[in-house]
């Protein structure tokens, strides 16, 4: 049954990799139902399939088995271009390897998407300057990736995903390269964007002080998700 309230409703999802002549079978039958406005997380010990499951709920991989629901859609027969599109317009990924640019600066890797959403010139660079002075980059709007520090690095690709004002943020451990404080500073960012613009966010983290905020935590275990325990 189609679910209109519901962020991601997803049923009975597989997936796995090819593993020499045989097959590593990561997601089991997993279900997971992710409300609007959500700011969840999931944990789970390495290899549970953290990163497999934020692929798919990024549209970056199709799944085996299973259906996804997004936003009360389903995906499992879109075509190529229509996942391209709900990829650019709809979700926010942080990737654990950030792939930044090198060559371009903080603000051009921070606006990098905005003309395919037709955002450029002075609008792009408002849009790019605002999420970066929100998360604490102001002063380093023009140096290029490596000369930042692996948390700053960090930090511009959580403001290239913010910058698109997706209705999901994806992330995987967003937090990890960050001190407390820096910590503190993004995590107040997501929130307040959970209220005003009714973002969500889905982490995958080790870190119990991100979890400590989530409103809903999923544990992957065995290729499934347990019964969900409450957050904050
Ligand atoms: N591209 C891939 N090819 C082959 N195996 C993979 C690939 N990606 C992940 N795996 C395997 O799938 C399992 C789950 O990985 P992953 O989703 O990265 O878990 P987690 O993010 O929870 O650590 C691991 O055993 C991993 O080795
Ligand atoms: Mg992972």
């Amino acid at each position: 049954m189609s679910d209109e309230g519901s962020l991601y409703q997803i049923r009975s999802l597989e997936h796995g990799y090819p593993w020499g002549d045989s097959h590593v079978q990561v997601l089991k039958g997993l279900d997971l139902a992710v409300p609007p406005r959500s700011f969840v997380c999931l944990v789970g010990p390495s290899g549970s399939g953290k990163t497999t499951l934020l692929n798919l709920m990024g549209f970056l991989d199709r799944p085996e088995r299973g259906e996804i629901e997004f936003f009360g859609r389903k995906t499992g027969a879109w075509t190529e271009h229509e996942l391209g599109r709900m990829r650019l317009t709809d979700v926010g990924f942080v990737f654990q390897a950030f792939y930044l640019l090198p060559t371009l600066t903080v603000l051009e890797n921070t606006t990098y998407f905005l003309p395919l959403l037709g955002i450029t010139g002075a609008r792009a660079r408002e849009r790019g300057e605002e999420v970066l002075v929100k998360i604490g980059l102001k002063d380093h709007l023009s140096k290029r990736p490596g000369e930042l520090s692996g948390g700053q690095r960090q930090r511009v690709a959580i403001a290239r995903a913010l910058a698109k004002r997706p209705k999901v943020i994806l992330a995987d451990e967003p937090t990890a390269n960050l001190d407390r404080a820096t910590s503190e500073t993004i995590i107040s960012v997501f929130k307040d964007l959970q209220k005003t613009e009714n973002a969500s966010f889905v982490f995958a983290t080790h870190d119990t002080h991100l979890v400590g905020y989530a409103d809903q935590v999923f544990e992957l275990r065995d290729g499934r998700v347990l019964s969900p325990k409450g957050g904050a």
